[in-house]
């Protein structure tokens, strides 16, 4: 395998007959559970101005910074984290970033009961920056739901199959920047370490530095950048839910552009309390799982439960801190 597919999705996202798309979707999905999506319809203003406001903010004085920090956004998990704040596989991350997720107020009930990870977002005073962020997360969770009936589709399911687990999605949005680094190509230095996404469907916005890689059966493969595309990559639930017929694929960071390096990853993943349940595929059952080959040494196909316990129990492995705290 030398290169991502890239899928062009306008059949889906406009309407007309997509059962070609939804055929390249399902091929990609189990071959290496990595895709590149165009044709997708997202206002590239909104990426734009995204994009801008992103990097004003990282140039901004750490000073500035720390007024957003994680420790301001409390249970919601929002908010700025510096370099090194966040460890995934246990070691810290190259890199620092900004969380964001769905916007609820003080009297959402589920704010009220004191659910961890919902609440209001932290906002810098930007101009725009709240607007953006907030545009930018709701047109990419409605490409998520169209990708998500392209799925259903391929899996020769009803198109809304996914629709009530997916009612009021769990969208968690981040943005990295991943800063230059010179001894990247020569010590394992990771400016995220290997890992799978937990959820159901990532779509990531990437800039012009490359530096992302899948793990294939063959090796590593480096995922260049392309102009306008997303790279949409399946989580953990998604594996679980097919019985291994998808891939939860693993996959890692490393900077050896020589500038620093912004990403947007958005995680569309189930309702909170929806339940993880396997799907009746009748092909599913012929495929393993095997435990001693996943990155974690853990099996998703072991879980029982709702996608918020599922999601409690991982954010408490990379934010050990913010954990105590619950
Ligand atoms: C992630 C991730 C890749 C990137 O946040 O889960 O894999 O390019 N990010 O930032
Ligand atoms: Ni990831």
């Amino acid at each position: 395998m030398k290169a991502l597919p890239i899928i062009d999705v306008s059949r889906l996202v406009k309407g007309g007959d997509a059962s070609h798309v939804a055929r390249a979707l399902d091929r990609a999905c189990r071959e290496l559970g990595f895709f590149s999506v165009v044709g997708h319809g997202v206002d590239s203003n909104v990426q734009t101005e995204l994009e801008r406001l992103s990097r004003a903010f990282f140039a901004l004085p750490e000073s500035e910074k720390a007024k957003v920090a994680m420790s301001h956004g409390g249970r919601a998990w929002r908010g700025w984290f510096p370099l090194g704040g966040e460890l995934t596989s246990g070691k810290p991350d190259l890199k620092e970033g900004f969380y964001f997720g769905q916007e609820l107020g003080p009297d959402d009930p589920r704010v009220r009961a004191g659910l961890p990870l919902h609440g209001p977002n932290l906002f810098p005073e930007l101009p725009g920056f709240r607007e953006t962020v907030l545009a930018y997360m709701r047109t990419v969770s409605a490409l998520g739901h169209t990708l998500m009936r392209g799925l259903a589709l391929g899996l020769q399911l009803p198109p809304d199959f996914f629709d009530e687990s997916l009612r009021d999605p769990t969208v968690l949005f981040r943005i990295f920047n991943y800063p230059s680094d010179a001894h990247a190509a020569t010590t394992e230095r990771w400016g995220v370490g290997e890992h799978t996404d937990y959820g159901v469907l990532t779509l990531l916005k990437q800039d012009d530095c490359g530096g992302l890689q899948v793990r294939t059966p063959t090796g590593w493969l480096d995922v260049p950048p392309i102009p306008n595309a997303f790279v949409c990559n399946l989580g953990d639930m998604l594996e679980r839910m097919t019985g291994g017929l998808y891939k939860s694929t693993p996959h890692r960071v490393r900077n050896v552009a020589g500038r620093a390096r912004l990403s947007w990853p958005l995680f569309f993943d189930p309702s909170w309390d929806a339940p993880v349940r396997p799907i009746a595929i009748p092909e599913a059952a012929r495929v393993h799982g095997d435990r001693a080959e996943r990155w974690d040494g853990k099996s998703v196909f072991d879980f029982r439960g709702t996608y918020g316990e599922y999601l409690l129990g991982k954010v408490s492995k990379v934010f050990p801190e913010l954990a105590q705290k619950l």
